[in-house]
């Protein structure tokens, strides 16, 4: 399966299509050709498309001669500077020629494959917020193939039109204000099914297998198979829709969705069933904060920008943050929740995973497997978390402005006594020559005093500062903080220290802002658009491999079992604060700061 993607959804090399022989697996395009025009969008001296690992799929390289000092030459592909000053300006970065389109066109067109997404747990909250709306937006972007085709899959009765019914109400996207989507989705709606079936039964699957095949009508059927359910009943489903729905003459693939599992051993066991039905390259772990675009823009700050990547050291970084907070409690989703609990929902995947793109080594190419494989580096160079360094907590209702907020155990869904982390904070090690010594901090909570995500790398103090003077005692005032926010209100911004302009000799800390929203006129899309779309054009370098879940629940297995087994008590902060006070002690311990308590005004 080739990038059906049109040109406005991604900017990867265009890619022909050859034939190629049909294996046990079925009808097998590869890659193979890379237009001349399409290498002039990569800059890059080596740049990898596609995991080699996938059976279906070739990976394609393009070289470009390299100068000595590790440059490419940029001769190579002249850029015309006024134009692309104008196509920044205009937000068409873009080296698109009509040849590659007309190549991506046919692509997108092509008549002889079809692609089924079947969303198994249709009538879940995941499905109608998340994945429904994603995949409408695909639809809106142009970006998914001509011949696709949209299943939802529940125990429920459902007709096609309540389905549609359904889908419509969520559609709370950022495509609903746009042009024409009342028409996009009436169109959109047409292309969606229902089918009503139990999780493990094979004879409902082969059912919704025979749906499949009349829609396919005869062409190459590629299936895409989206497990929205609880884990208890990941196994079966997947059982059932590989021997009994999967395709007969293309990909099936299925993303699947955290938590996998509760500790090293669950994990394991997961993955070995899910094994004994799927390939390791047919299993799409999703961890949605990697579709997030700063967090895809992680890399891209930093191995493509000169100024970054040789600061990027114990030499120079003191401590870096990850920091997430929600201004709202578990609210009717207790009952997962407790059974996991903030260490596991959010620290062990969504935090440990923006943590090992940030640390990882310079991957060999932008190959999935390589940059996996640089990941699992990092993960296996950490210390496993320990009780002593670590705070955790749990809200308890507080009253406001005449508002009582409930507590975590409030919720009639947590049992009553639960002493579930709602709040944790944790100083990680990185033990490899990179980054010795060097403080992670991660500080995750629900119902504190505000919403967001972001990345705070603290640098060194500068020695022998001439303008300390300036500064007084407080040095960590002058220190210079890249935040990386990932959300809210994206943005990366550098604080640096700055004559007042005047006759004096006066410094204040000022920023250096790349505002999302003032720089870019184009919105940002969903986490789980981009990701949709990679699983279905076989991108895998978004997805957790077993061996990086292995190494991540390594970390964090121990903590989590001296937690239960001692039943530790977690610290109470109230609902809407800033968190248990144990975690600026937990911090002050590292001579760290959390940068996040101050008020980062865009100067
Ligand atoms: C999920 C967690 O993975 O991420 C939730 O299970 C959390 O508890 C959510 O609310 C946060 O995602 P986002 O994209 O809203 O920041």
């Amino acid at each position: 399966m080739a990038t059906i993607c049109s040109t406005h959804c991604r900017s990867y090399p265009s890619l022909q299509t050859v034939s190629s022989p049909s294996s046990k697996l079925g009808h097998v395009p590869q890659h193979v050709t890379l237009s001349s025009s399409a290498s002039k969008r990569f800059l890059a001296a080596k740049v990898s498309l596609k995991s080699q690992s996938d059976s279906n799929q070739v990976a394609v390289h393009t070289h470009q001669p390299q100068q000595s000092d590790g440059a490419a030459t940029a001769a190579a592909v002249p850029v015309d500077i006024d134009t692309t000053q104008k196509l920044l300006k205009s937000e068409l970065l873009s080296f698109t020629s009509a040849e590659e389109s007309q190549a991506e066109a046919s692509f997108y067109n092509n008549e002889n494959e079809s692609v089924s997404i079947t969303v198994v747990g249709a009538s879940g909250d995941l499905a109608k917020k998340k994945i429904f709306p994603a995949l409408f937006a695909l639809y809106y972007e142009d970006c998914l193939p001509k011949h696709f085709t949209i299943f939802g899959y529940a125990r429920s009765k459902m007709t096609d039109a309540e389905l549609r019914t359904m889908v419509s109400k969520t559609l709370t996207c950022r495509i609903d204000k746009r042009e024409n989507c009342g028409e996009k989705m009436d169109e959109f709606l047409k292309r969606c099914f229902y089918h009503s079936g139990q999780y493990d039964s094979q004879e409902n699957f082969a059912a919704l297998d025979k749906k499949l095949k009349e829609h396919e009508n005869g062409k190459a059927s590629n299936r895409l198979f989206y497990l929205s359910i609880p884990p208890n009943i990941f196994i079966d489903a997947v059982k059932c829709a590989s021997s009994s729905a999967s395709s007969g003459n293309g990909w099936t693939r299925v993303i699947v969705e955290k938590p996998f599992g509760r500790d090293s051993e669950s994990s394991a066991a997961l993955t070995k069933s899910l094994k004994q039905y799927l390939r390791e390259d047919q299993i799409f772990r999703i961890d949605h904060y990697l579709g997030k675009e700063l967090v895809e823009n992680l890399s891209v700050l930093r191995f493509s920008n000169l100024i970054f990547e040789p600061l990027w050291s114990r030499q120079y970084i003191r401590n870096v943050q990850f920091i997430f907070s929600e201004d709202f409690g578990t609210e009717g989703r207790g009952g997962y929740f407790d059974n996991y609990g903030i260490i596991r929902d959010i620290m062990q995947n969504h935090l440990l995973q923006i943590l090992a793109l940030f640390a990882m080594e310079t991957p060999v190419s932008l190959d999935a497997e390589d940059i996996r494989n640089e990941k699992v580096k990092v993960l296996r160079s950490m210390r496993p978390l320990e009780l002593g360094t670590m705070v955790i907590g749990q809200y308890k209702s507080h009253t406001k402005g005449g508002v009582t907020y409930p507590a975590y155990t409030d919720d009639k869904t947590v049992p009553k006594g639960s002493l579930t982390p709602t709040f944790a904070a944790a100083a990680l090690f990185i033990d490899n020559a990179r980054w010795d010594g060097v403080p992670f901090l991660m500080k995750a909570g629900k119902a504190l005093h505000k919403k967001g995500a972001e990345i705070r790398v603290q640098f060194r103090h500068v020695p022998g500062n001439l303008y300390n003077r300036t500064f007084g005692t407080d040095l960590d005032r002058a220190t210079n903080e890249l935040v990386i926010r990932v959300q809210p209100d994206e943005a990366i911004y550098l604080k640096i220290n700055n004559k007042v302009p005047g006759l004096g000799m006066k410094l204040d800390r000022s920023h250096l802002n790349l505002h999302y929203a003032a720089r870019y006129s184009k919105e940002i899309p969903d986490a789980y658009e981009r990701l949709l779309l990679d699983a279905i054009e076989g991108e895998r370098r978004l997805f957790i491999r077993s061996d990086e879940l292995d190494a991540a629940w390594s970390l964090f297995t121990p903590v989590l079992k001296e937690l239960e087994e001692k039943r530790v008590v977690p610290e109470y902060y109230p609902y809407g604060s800033r968190g248990p006070v144990g975690a600026h002690y937990l911090a002050a311990r590292y001579n760290v700061r959390w940068g996040d308590l101050g008020i980062d005004t865009d100067q």
